[in-house]
């Protein structure tokens, strides 16, 4: 894994986005993964601002997001589809068809997970992955004790994912406890990996990945068998490296 330390949020953004932009460029038929939670809003940002002032095109471009809670439909405002068009979609010129996103609302939610992986394996597979990382470690909703060999599939969350996510909604009832999440596996498949970590609640689990060892019990530790992945990380969440 390659570390990169910024000073500020600012400047992780700003580094990822000038990559994804350049990879884009480079390969205008990109498959690019994508994460919601409030990390890479950055990085958003800084692609919308590209695509306005520079033109950089997605028209050509699939995306395939990492996740989406069971339960809420899309124009739900805590829907993952739902912050995507805000945050992203409906500022950049990729074509809403070839943005792809679980469907939590599926009549059969097994057979919905089967689709999207295949869907993804269909397209040729990711070739630039964007994930956070939660405080216990989890990587898109994979929770500590998800097996490495997991495809995409129905997940029951930590009670801590639906505390720390309960800032979106109006109350932590609120909050969906399932959700479907890409696989262990699925996200190891992505031909290139960027981990964005920012803030102090996240030096805890950037140190554990960094020094502690590889375990299905710390989901993000899978990443140190990948051969291709940037660590984004701003001077609070590298704290206790
Ligand atoms: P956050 O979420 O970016 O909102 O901290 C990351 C995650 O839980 O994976």
């Amino acid at each position: 894994m390659k570390l990169i330390k910024t000073s500020t949020y600012e400047a992780l953004s700003q580094m990822a986005a000038a990559q994804i932009i350049s990879k884009i460029h480079a390969n205008p038929r990109l498959n690019l993964g994508l994460a919601t939670g409030s990390t890479p809003t950055g990085v958003y940002k800084r692609l919308i601002q590209d695509h306005e002032v520079n033109k950089t095109s997605y028209k050509q471009v699939n995306s395939f997001n990492l996740d989406e809670y069971i339960g809420i439909s899309k124009k739900d405002h805590n829907s993952y589809h739902y912050f995507m068009c805000e945050n992203l979609f409906d500022h950049i010129d990729i074509p809403i068809d070839q943005t792809h996103i679980p469907d939590g609302t599926a009549e059969n939610l097994d057979e919905e997970c089967r689709r999207y992986e295949q869907f993804i394996q269909e397209h040729g597979g990711i070739d630039l992955q964007i994930l956070g990382i939660g405080q216990n470690g989890h990587i898109g909703f994979n929770e500590p004790g998800t097996s490495f060999t997991s495809r995409t599939h129905i997940i029951n969350l930590a009670e801590s994912t639906r505390k720390a996510n309960s800032r979106f909604f109006e109350s932590l009832e609120d909050v969906p406890t399932q959700a479907i999440t890409m696989g262990i596996a699925s996200i190891m498949e992505s031909k290139e990996i960027f981990l964005l970590v920012s803030g102090d609640s996240k030096a805890e689990a950037l140190a554990r990945l960094v020094n502690g060892e590889v375990s299905e019990q710390f989901p993000a530790s899978v990443l140190k068998n990948h051969k291709n992945v940037t660590i984004f990380a701003d001077k609070e969440a590298s704290a206790l490296l």
